[in-house]
């Protein structure tokens, strides 16, 4: 079983899109997993699941109880003014430390409309889950010019899908 976290509250984000077509890769291989969308945030996260109240979001309580439970996790990480957005370093924040990420393992995919493929975001957030004590696959997909890949909500580009496809094998395994 794997989590696989899109990255951004943005509505209609190409991070959903290549969070879902990611779900299909699994389940091509056989492996269940689930999705944790930051989009469906509560819409009082910000002010009621943070700090003193921790815990305390009945709404946001079952994604925190769920990012426990999970062993194996696949961000979807898009770049956001040359690193990761906010919303996913505030998703973290409201999680459990230090029991949440502690000893598990993750594989990121970055994207952009630039030409970095979210190679930025993707170094801070290894730094960050380092920290926190959670491995970080080595084989980290940079999906450059994301926007001219996609074809009817799915990439369609076979290069970026060999690279997904090659990182989903390897996630299975680590
Ligand atoms: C707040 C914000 C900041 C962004 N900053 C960058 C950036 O620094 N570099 C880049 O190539 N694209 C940037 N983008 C474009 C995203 O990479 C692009 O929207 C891409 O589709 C992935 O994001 P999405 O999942 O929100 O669609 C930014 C988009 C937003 C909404």
């Amino acid at each position: 079983m794997i989590t696989i976290i899109s990255g951004t509250n943005r509505k209609n984000s190409i991070s959903k899109q290549v969070a879902l077509q990611y779900q299909e890769i699994l389940a091509e291989r056989g492996v269940e997993s689930t999705l944790v969308d930051l989009e469906k945030l509560p819409v009082d996260f910000i002010s009621s699941a943070l700090y003193e109240n921790q815990g305390t979001n009945i709404d946001f309580n079952p994604i925190r109880d769920h990012m426990k439970e999970a062993q194996k996790f696949v961000f979807i990480v898009p770049e956001y003014n040359g690193s990761f957005p906010g919303i996913l370093k505030t998703f973290l924040d409201a999680l459990e430390f230090p029991g949440t990420l502690k000893g598990k393992k993750c594989a990121l995919v970055g994207l952009s409309s630039g030409i970095q493929g979210g190679v930025m975001a993707m170094s801070h957030l290894t730094d960050i889950f380092n920290y926190l004590g959670m491995h970080v696959l080595a084989l980290k997909p940079k999906l450059i010019r994301i926007n001219g890949k996609m074809e009817n909500s799915k990439i369609a580009d076979d290069s970026y899908l060999k690279r997904l496809k090659d990182q989903a094998d390897a996630i299975i395994e680590f």
